[in-house]
């Protein structure tokens, strides 16, 4: 689906649909995050009964843990929720900046920036599991994890991978690199404001 002009509530119901419709176990279970009144953080798994431009639905008991949770946060944090309205767009971005000495010893710096538009964003924390998925599922064109136990998880993706897996979305990368007089410079004086 295009996630083009919708709101996050209505994306969050069109993937559920989306879930519903391929028969995944248990597609309504999500996790619900509370704090209690002494700042001590829960999570627990609920049943999503409906999704509407008021949030989302989940039945249970007011006098439970999370209840009395919610009772002393929820509305506050609905209320604070709605002043940030006004800075949401379609798009996202996240920049990733290596910084170090190359094989000549001089500094050098490359940033990866990731661009993802028509509200493609929400799909980029997704790829990892998506792609882990195939290849547990050994799904051909996909190399396949031979590893079992509890193991490192870096390695197991490559950049590749997920350019693939993005393809067919609204993203698109670049790699760029100062120069080394930049890199320096700059390196110099994010390391003399630390050092201050
Ligand atoms: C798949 C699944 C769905 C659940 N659905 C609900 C639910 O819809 N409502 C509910 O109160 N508890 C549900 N539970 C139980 C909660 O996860 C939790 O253990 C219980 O509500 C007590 O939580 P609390 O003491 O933190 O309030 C579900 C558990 C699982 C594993």
């Amino acid at each position: 689906m295009s996630l083009a002009k919708v709101t996050p509530l209505e994306t969050l119901a069109a993937w559920l649909a989306e879930a519903e419709a391929a028969r995944v176990l248990e597609p309504a279970a999500m996790a619900l995050a509370t704090v209690s009144p002494s700042g001590v953080p829960s999570v627990r798994f609920v049943l999503c009964r409906g999704i509407d431009s008021r949030g989302v639905r989940f039945f249970t008991n007011y006098d439970s843990r999370k209840g009395r949770d919610l009772a002393a946060h929820a509305r506050m944090m609905q209320r604070m929720a709605g002043w940030f309205d006004g800075f949401g767009s379609n798009n996202g971005a996240m920049h990733v900046r290596l910084r170090g000495r190359g094989k000549d010893g001089r500094l050098q710096s490359r940033t990866w920036t990731l661009v993802a538009e028509n509200g493609d964003g929400p799909r980029v924390p997704t790829l990892a599991a998506v792609l882990l998925t195939k290849k547990l599922l050994n799904v051909p064109g996909f190399a396949p994890i031979t590893l079992r136990g509890a193991t490192p998880a870096s390695n197991l993706l490559t950049l590749r991978e997920f350019e693939g897996e993005w393809r067919s979305l609204a993203i698109r990368t670049t790699v760029t690199g100062e120069t080394c007089a930049q890199a320096s410079e700059n390196f110099a004086t994010a390391t003399s404001r630390r050092v201050t």
